[in-house]
């Protein structure tokens, strides 16, 4: 055990005072250099990478092959070397080299910068971290070592003390555990007298401070105490089979204790971000191309028992964006398995939408007769269990469909909400991926609800096109902090033009587009035209938050000196930086192809049109805010408002036709619908 670091008295205190005194846990302070990654990105073929595990053919400037993502007969994986990036046209999957590894091989991003290193022959440089990143970090690996500490203490009370034998493994026993199975998931006991593990810990001299945030034990007058008492543990590993915290359930029936106490929120128990089992799933999830979910400890424990190892747990409480992006790592398929009572259906609903925004395919069966998945497949066996879920196997959809139908009966104005409803579900399958499935989707249900499918498609449509409006009014909101009370609410009463009116996205990712691809390039004499861009746009905003994100991550690396490129952008640690960076230059790829072939016709390949680029870019993005703030100015004109305030309406009219006089002269003959 390497013991010394979170032990009284000497790191953890030490930490605060000498904080050069990093060389007990060496390799966990520190970080890859800049230097080292930069190294790292200038060797990167992504040929060569992919080609490791895509057999790829040259096709014009690009590679071609079949998807590993998705199963294909006919290839549309394409990998451009220029661009160092790959996109599959056919599951919408894309990325760069490291995305590439992180996504096939499941690597986190520094594993695929080792990997790469490996592959390159660097060197890897590692600089020490910022002293608050290095307290965390030391806090978390101590909390680790605690609690494998803790779970080894209530392993060993469980299976040799007297009291664990007769009052918690008997218990366990009676539900059906072996101990294979109590051992696998290295389940515990917890004295209910005595303090034992508290005194245990002390004796070890973990660090009281730390033992108190592992919630394992409680600082009292006199001194520490355990928390867990009388309990059964089961302790909560990560992906890579650490523990990073507990639940206690109490033994028998919970009367008056809650029945299970869990480890509260720290470095390393981040409730929204745990499945449970998960690790001990991953392997079957991968072979099986589906995940289980259940709701809880005993549930995920008695289906491995059974032999259906695919399965996880959400831990009771509705679903998290962070968790289902766990599940979408390794399959697209999640079936979620829940009690029939009502408690249980309304549970996994709440999941759906977000499920669905996240692209997974979600299934459902609901478990019959008061039983949840671990008294059932205790009831009636596995081979049965298995039976059950495969002939119970609903479509989340249509399944909600249904449930909401039966409910109508013959009502109409209910019916015509069920409606709304189930289009605006829809709505939510909205990636360029599904757009078959939401076809799909579309044709299924207007055949249940009796309703031509056309008008079903033009309601998911306002439904999708309200969204985008809300949540561009939303992170307005965010932006600025104030609340748009005055905005009248236009997301209400969805009139389809003054929508489509609201989308700033093609402007505002133009603006992406020429900042990465030449924002290092001279302007002027004293600028260059990343410099222009800021001057010019310092007083407006952007819409979309990915943009804005990559704009301010641009603009914060620029005025760093760092030189930043669409290039070094790719290997950004965000990975929403990265993938932005993708989208913006992916779609500039597609249309600069056109665009060449136009030029070509023209003979004017060679000419360089980064002026003009930037210069249209800036202009149309400034038009399109301006003609934003026209209408909203115009409809503050209408609502009735007392003269001054009306006085400084017109004058602001005024003002934003003149710059957009000016800007439409600036682009000479362009006229803005
Ligand atoms: N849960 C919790 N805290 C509680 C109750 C429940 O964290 N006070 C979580 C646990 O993860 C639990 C899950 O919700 O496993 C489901 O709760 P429940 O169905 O009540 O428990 P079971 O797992 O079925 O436990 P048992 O079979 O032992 O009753
Ligand atoms: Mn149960």
């Amino acid at each position: 055990m390497p013991a010394i670091p979170i032990k009284t008295h000497t790191l953890f205190e030490k930490c605060h005072i000498h904080v050069a005194d990093t060389v007990l846990l060496p390799s966990l302070f520190t970080m890859i250099t800049p230097q080292t990654i930069q190294q790292i990105t200038n060797r990167i073929d992504i040929i060569d990478v992919v080609g490791e595990f895509v057999k790829l053919k040259k096709r014009g400037s690009n590679y071609l092959g079949l998807c590993p993502f998705h199963g294909e007969k006919s290839p549309s994986f394409t990998v451009s070397p220029a661009k160092e990036i790959y996109k599959c046209f056919g599951c919408g999957r894309s990325g760069n080299a490291i995305g590439f590894l992180m996504e096939h091989e499941k690597y986190t991003y520094v594993e695929a910068m080792r990997w790469l290193a490996g592959r390159y022959n660097v060197e890897i440089e590692e600089t020490e971290v910022s002293n608050e990143v290095k307290i965390a970090q030391q806090a978390a690996e101590s909390l680790h070592i605690i609690n494998s500490f803790a779970q080894k203490f209530f392993t060993g009370q469980l299976f040799d003390s007297d009291d664990g034998k007769a009052i918690a493994l008997s218990y366990l026993e009676e539900r059906g555990f072996k101990e294979e199975i109590t051992r696998k998931f290295q389940l515990g006991y917890n004295p209910a007298y005595g303090n034992l593990f508290a005194k245990a810990a002390v004796a070890q001299q973990y660090n009281p401070e730390l033992l108190v945030k592992s919630g394992l034990v409680a600082s009292r007058d006199n001194g520490l105490v355990d928390n867990y008492r009388g309990r059964i543990i089961f302790p909560i590993h990560n992906n890579t089979g650490k523990i990073i915290g507990f639940g206690a359930r109490v033994i028998g029936k919970a009367e008056k204790a809650p029945k299970y106490i869990n480890t509260p929120e720290n470095e390393i128990y981040v409730k929204s971000k745990i499945l449970y089992g998960s690790y001990f799933a991953r392997q079957a999830i991968d072979r099986a191309d589906e995940c289980l979910l259940v709701e809880g400890y005993t549930d995920v424990i008695s289906l491995h028992q059974a032999g259906i190892e695919n399965v996880v747990a959400s831990g009771g409480t509705s679903l998290t964006v962070d968790q289902l992006r766990i599940v979408k790592k390794y399959t697209d398929n999640l079936t979620i398995i829940y009690d029939g009572d009502k408690a249980g259906v309304k549970a996994a609903l709440r999941g759906l939408d977000m499920a669905l925004e996240e692209s997974l395919n979600v299934k459902l069966v609901l478990i019959p007769d008061n039983e949840d998945p671990d008294s059932y497949v205790n009831k009636v066996g596995a081979a049965e269990f298995k039976q059950f879920v495969a002939d119970n196997r609903k479509d989340f959809i249509l399944f909600q469909l249904e449930v909401m139908l039966q409910d109508a009966g013959d009502d109409v104005t209910k019916k015509s909400q069920v409606v709304n409803q189930v289009a605006e579900t829809i709505s939510k399958i909205d990636r360029a991926e599904d757009f078959t499935r939401r076809q799909d989707y579309i044709n299924k249900c207007a055949g249940l609800l009796r309703i031509d499918e056309t008008g079903l498609t033009t309601l998911v449509n306002k439904y999708k096109r309200d969204r985008v409006g809300k949540d561009e009014k939303r992170s307005r909101v965010e932006d600025t902090g104030v609340a748009e009370a005055d905005a009248p609410d236009t997301t209400g009463h969805p009139d389809e033009t003054s929508l489509l009116l609201n989308e700033d996205y093609p402007q505002e990712k133009n603006i992406l587009h020429v900042l990465l691809e030449y924002g290092l390039n001279l302007w002027d004499e004293e600028r260059t035209m990343a410099q222009y861009i800021f001057d010019e746009l310092e007083q407006f905003d952007f819409n979309s938050p990915a943009l804005l994100a990559l704009y301010n991550e641009y603009r914060r690396q620029y005025e760093e000196g760092a030189e930043p490129t669409a290039k070094t952008l790719l290997y950004h640690p965000d990975e929403q930086v990265r993938n932005t960076v993708v989208t913006v230059t992916m779609v500039a790829y597609e249309l600069s192809q056109r665009w060449d072939e136009k030029l070509e016709n023209m003979n004017i390949l060679n000419r360089d049109t980064s002026h003009q680029d930037v210069l249209m870019s800036v202009n149309f993005f400034k038009l399109r805010k301006i003609k934003k703030m026209f209408e909203e100015n115009q409809r503050n004109m209408t609502t009735n408002k007392p003269l001054p305030e009306l006085m400084k309406l017109i004058e602001i009219h005024n003002h934003l036709k003149t710059v957009e006089r000016e800007i439409t002269k600036q682009l000479g003959s362009v006229i803005v619908k």
